[in-house]
Parts: C-alpha cells; structure tokens; sequence
C-alpha cells in the first residue's frame, strides 16, 4: 500500500481564462495570467492511498462520496496510469493497476468562486503523480481536469500558454516570476457569498462561446494584454498592472453579460466594492488597489503592503459585519507544494 498526503493553494487570474476551443482537452480559447496564493490560507489538502487489494478507484470530496466515473476525473485518472513510473513496491505495470482511494478537502468555500476547482484538480494530480511516480510536466495532466488548476502548479506568477496543437502538449502552464519576485505583493480575498454558484465555470463559459459577440472582441485583445502584464509584473509595475488587472476583470464579466441568457456573477455587494476601490485609487491620486472577480460574486484585490491596513479600514468601515471574513493572502511561499512522504 502507498499513501501520500499533498496539498496545492488556490490561483486567482489577472488575465481570465473563459471559453474554450475543445471541451475534452481543455484548451482554451485564450491565455491567461495568475498569481499563486500562499498556501497556508486557502489551499486543498489531498491523501491518495494506492493498493493493489482495492477493488475500484473511489473519491470523497468534503466528507462525501463523489461519483468516480466524471469524466475529468477519469481523465486525469487515465493519464496518470499512463504515465506511470516504477517504484520500489511494485514495477511499472503493476503500479498502473493499483486502485486508489483519494480523500480530499478544501478549507475555503467550494464551488463558490474562489477557485476551488484550481486547487482541487491541482493537488490531485500532484498527489497521483507521487503515488505512481510520475515525472515531467504535469500541468497538461491538471488542465484535463479543470483548465485553471494547471497555473496552481507553479507557485508565484503563472501563465497559461493556449497554445496551438490539436493534442494539447503545449497547451501548458509557464512560471512567469517566482513567488520571492514582487514581495510587497498582497492579496485580499473578501468572502461575500460562500454559496455554489448556480452557473458553474464550465457551463458558463461554454454559453458565452456559443452565443457572445464580444467574447471574440475579447480574444483579439488577450495577447496584447498577456504582453503588457509579463512586463508589469517584471518590472514591478504596480500601475500598469492594476489597471490591466481591472480592465481584463471588467470585460470578462462584460462578455458574461453578453451571453444568452446573461450570467451576472458579481452583486450589488461586488458593485460596492468596485466603487470603494474606484474611490481609494482617486484619494491616493494612482492606482494602489487593482479588484478583481473570478466566476463569482467575491472580490479578490491585489495591492502592495502599504495599501493594506488604509484598506481594509475603509472596508471593514463599509461592512462592519464582514470583518471575520477578509483573508490575507501572500503570493510568496517557499514550495508551493509540500509533500509528505509515504508512510
Ligand atoms: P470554482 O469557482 O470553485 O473553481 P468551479 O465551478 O470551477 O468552481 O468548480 C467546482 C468543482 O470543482 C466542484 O463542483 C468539484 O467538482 C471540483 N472540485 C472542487 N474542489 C475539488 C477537490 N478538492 N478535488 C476534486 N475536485 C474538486
Ligand atoms: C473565471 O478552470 O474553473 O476563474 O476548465 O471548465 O474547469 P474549467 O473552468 P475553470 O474556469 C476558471 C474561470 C475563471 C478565470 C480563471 O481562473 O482564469
Ligand atoms: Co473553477
């Protein structure tokens, strides 16, 4: 038997992914740009035991049993098995017939709009690559499972290349800057709604495909934009960033509005949001916040250290109530995996 415990933090785009060019393969219709949050916040933590006495391959998500035969579970399952390794328990062949039993469990809102599915399918597949001893690059195993866990690999400042090949082997995940690079860099996650979202990022994306103009403005945009936030975050370029950063979160959910029938993910709350930091950019006479929302209702804000405690005072002015729910988040961590050794 082997059993490894691994856990992978959640990513939170600059540049959003949304739409795709195959369903199966996950391949985007854009890149896309993140950055890695500090795992000891809101991270997945994953235990994959492997035996050949299991019978069949079965998953709890959260405490709860969750239907194995998904179709991007058995994909990354698939992959996983075909690229398996040696070890010293068991040769190559037999590895891949092993069956696994994995537990798995996110210590933050799940389904909600806070990236779940990144660090879920990321530590997945993480954890499945230790079991069977897979080597190489994993991101491409991760996409299969949900597009966005493939920029959770890498810690720091990750791209999303879409690239062009029908298979998908350069459709991959691309550390842009490490995690020490920018170390002033915060995140604030301000939990707003920690329900399941009702349109899910898959589902929703595949509409505005189908029914958006604007979604095809938007692709056009994307790699002039991937362009200029590299070389804002390469030059620790706070303004540009921030605005690109805002810009890219408007649209995309510009383009949500634009879809039949229109998906609206952000609330009258995220819209408050949105003004408190229009407002605090306008006082500090430059950019010093940059907002931005994922396939939900929950604002995320990069900003630099100094900009925090003026911030959230002005914040926990506004929501009083809420104060509990600000989580502090810092793209800089050392491994943004850790791995514990089988046991
Ligand atoms: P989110 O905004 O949270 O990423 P999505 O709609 O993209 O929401 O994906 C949510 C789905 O991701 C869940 O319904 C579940 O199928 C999957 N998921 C979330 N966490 C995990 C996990 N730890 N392990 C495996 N799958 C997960
Ligand atoms: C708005 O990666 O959750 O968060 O590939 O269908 O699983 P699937 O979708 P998912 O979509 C993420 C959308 C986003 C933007 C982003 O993270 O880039
Ligand atoms: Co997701």
């Amino acid at each position: 038997m082997i059993a490894v415990t691994c856990t992978a933090p959640v990513n939170i785009a600059v540049i959003k992914y949304w739409g795709k060019r195959d369903e199966k393969l996950i391949l985007p219709i854009n890149s896309s740009l993140s950055g890695t949050l500090n795992q000891n916040d809101m991270k997945t933590t994953t235990t994959v035991v492997a035996s050949p006495d299991f019978d069949r391959d079965r998953i709890w998500l959260n405490g709860r049993e969750e239907d194995i035969q998904s179709e991007r579970i058995q994909r990354v399952l698939d992959e996983i098995r075909k690229r398996a390794g040696d070890r010293k328990e068991a040769s190559k062949e037999k590895l891949s017939t092993y069956k696994v039993h994995i537990v798995t469990v996110n210590n933050f809102p799940t389904a909600a709009g806070l990236a779940s599915s990144a660090s879920g399918y990321c530590c997945l597949v993480y954890t499945l690559a230790q079991v069977f001893q897979v080597s190489g690059d994993i991101s491409t195993i991760a996409r299969v499972g949900s597009g966005s866990a493939c920029r959770s690999i890498y810690g720091g400042w990750v791209a999303w290349d879409m690239g062009n090949e029908i298979d998908g082997s350069d459709s991959r995940a691309r550390q842009v800057a490490d995690e020490h690079h920018w170390k002033e860099m915060r995140v604030l996650v301000l939990v707003v709604n920690d329900k399941k979202k009702e349109t899910s990022s898959t589902a929703g994306m595949q509409n505005s495909v189908e029914t958006s103009k604007l979604i095809q403005e938007r692709v056009k945009i994307v790699p002039g934009r991937m362009a200029q936030m590299e070389k804002s975050i390469a030059d620790r370029d706070y303004e540009t960033f921030g605005q690109l950063t805002m810009r890219d979160s408007d649209d995309f959910h510009a383009v949500c509005a634009d879809t039949q029938p229109p998906i609206f993910y952000m609330n009258e709350t995220s819209k408050r949001v949105v003004d408190i930091v229009k407002r605090y950019n306008r006082t500090c006479g430059k950019t010093s916040a940059a907002y931005t929302f994922d396939a939900g209702p929950n604002p995320v804000i990069y900003l630099l250290e100094e900009h925090v405690s003026p911030l959230l005072s002005i914040l926990t002015h506004f929501f009083p109530s809420d104060e509990k729910n600000y989580v502090r988040n810092v793209p800089d961590v050392e491994n943004v995996l850790k791995r514990e050794l089988p046991k």
